[in-house]
């Protein structure tokens, strides 16, 4: 909570919130039932942990083109976008059909299949980078990145930027989403385990720099000469909000990476297909060593990949770091995502996404200022959020000044007004898919005035 919330805005926020709950809970009779069966027999009553989520985890029943329908029959706009991997809608036709073509013709040999060849070859015209491999997540890949630095330099150290996520193994698992009290001081984060269960001694070899912060970077490459094999980051945060980097930040992260015989990581999971078709990378036109994909990559269907710049892929292919895998580019992952970059991500597309990304920040906007709420609309390609701050949010430390008590009130109004956006407010952003249309959009925007109506300083006592 911020400490200059009025105690008038700090009782509304807490009734509206509550008022919502209820109603949440009340059109969901059989997910309250699920989740209660489930708990027998589901750690948590889950699939996930992240699927344990105030006041009670949804559960759906199926999807198509733009909206999902929970078990209760309840029909949402779905922003939500399976955390980002939902570019393609639900049940693309062109997915669809590549999956049962695949399925009928079998899913798994461990031997590599011709559509792994035309996805390796869209990847490097998209994102600029010659070779590549594929894994299942992109804990997998940014793992396989993180080996892969350390191998090709025979360093152990890595610098990680402070509230980035790269998945859950160890390396990465660092400072991911640290407390205030945990963070160590902003000039020199501290490397803070981001989960139990992981040794000391792998989070003392991850470093923290932080976004935006060239000086943070160089600071540590100075004070351990020699001894770091790389750097991996989001190059626009998305798991704090969206934080986009200041210009020439990653231009200036490459070449003190290097300067340092040091390699770069791009880690575009989340932003990959998603903010344009050749991601952060080409938007913002500086190339990083290596490239970790995922999420929306496979049309809906678990994939990763891994590119590299020759140099660097040549450690894999000489057999210098086995890059393995039983599942590593199975011919069903890959006739998924070959329908995806040739027949679903196309410029059409794009454009497409790009009108609805307009429309959804202009509509959000105009309710904002109507209300005098404080916030403000933050948008990268097909992803969205709103911050519930003033000014613009740079790095993890703003971040975490943020009142996430507002982000989850909106997702509360948004889905009672049958618009699922991600859980996990202020964390997480919408995703527009190829199958959203204008009226999708309208509906998100006239929810959020709802809210802010509710939520607005205008209505105060
Ligand atoms: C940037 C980023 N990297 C890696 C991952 C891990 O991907 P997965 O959940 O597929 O293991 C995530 C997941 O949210 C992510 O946001």
């Amino acid at each position: 909570m911020s400490t200059d919330m009025s105690a008038d805005t700090d009782a509304k926020l807490k009734q509206i919130i509550a008022e919502q709950e209820e109603i949440f809970v009340r059109r969901q009779p059989k997910s309250q039932r699920l989740a209660e069966q489930a708990r027998q027999y589901l750690a948590g009553g889950v699939t996930s942990s992240w699927q344990i989520t105030a006041p009670q985890p949804v559960w759906l029943s199926h999807g198509r083109g733009s909206r999902v329908w929970d078990v209760d029959g309840n029909e949402y706009v779905d922003l939500h976008g399976g955390y980002g991997a939902a570019l393609a809608g639900h049940a693309h036709p062109a997915i669809a059909k590549a999956i049962t073509n695949q399925a009928r013709n079998g899913t798994h040999f461990a031997q590599p299949t011709p559509d792994a060849i035309t996805v390796a070859r869209e990847l490097a015209r998209r994102f600029g980078l010659p070779s590549w491999r594929f894994a299942n997540s992109g804990t997998e890949a940014t793992m396989d990145a993180v080996h892969l630095m350390r191998s090709i330099t025979g360093r152990d150290l890595i610098i990680k930027i402070e509230g980035c996520y790269h998945g859950h193994h160890d390396s990465v698992q660092v400072s991911v989403a640290p407390e205030e009290e945990d963070a160590g001081p902003r000039e020199k984060p501290s490397s803070t385990p981001s989960s139990s269960g992981i040794p000391k001694a792998i989070t003392d070899l991850t470093l923290i720099a932080t976004f935006n912060d060239l000086d943070s970077v160089a600071r540590l490459l100075d004070e351990h000469p020699g001894q770091i094999a790389g750097m991996i980051l989001e190059p626009v945060m998305m798991n704090a909000g969206i934080i986009k980097p200041e210009p020439g930040y990653l231009a200036g992260l490459k070449q003190l990476l290097h300067d340092h015989d040091a390699l770069l990581t791009f880690d575009e999971v989340k932003t990959g297909l998603t903010v344009g078709p050749g991601g952060v990378t080409q938007a913002e036109n500086v190339q990083p060593d290596l490239i970790t994909l995922a999420k929306s990559l496979g049309g809906g269907v678990s994939v990763a990949a891994i590119g590299g710049t020759g140099q660097t892929m040549e450690h894999v292919a000489n057999g210098g770091y086995e890059m393995v895998g039983t599942f590593n580019g199975n011919p069903l992952a890959m006739a998924a995502t070959r329908a995806m970059l040739t027949e679903v991500a196309t410029p059409e597309a794009y454009q497409r996404i790009e009108r609805l990304r307009q429309r959804a920040a202009t509509g959000i906007e105009q309710a904002i200022k109507t209300s005098n709420l404080t916030a403000h609309v933050v948008t990268a390609g097909a992803k969205g959020c709103v911050v519930f701050a003033a000014g613009a949010v740079t790095n993890y430390r703003g971040f975490l000044g943020v009142d996430d008590r507002y982000s989850h009130a909106h997702w509360l109004f948004q889905h009672n007004g049958g618009v699922f956006l991600p859980p996990w407010g202020k964390i997480e952003q919408w995703l527009i898919s190829v199958q959203h249309n204008e009226a999708d959009i309208d509906r998100l925007i006239e929810n959020f005035a709802v809210f802010a109506r509710a939520a607005g300083p205008g209505t105060e006592g």
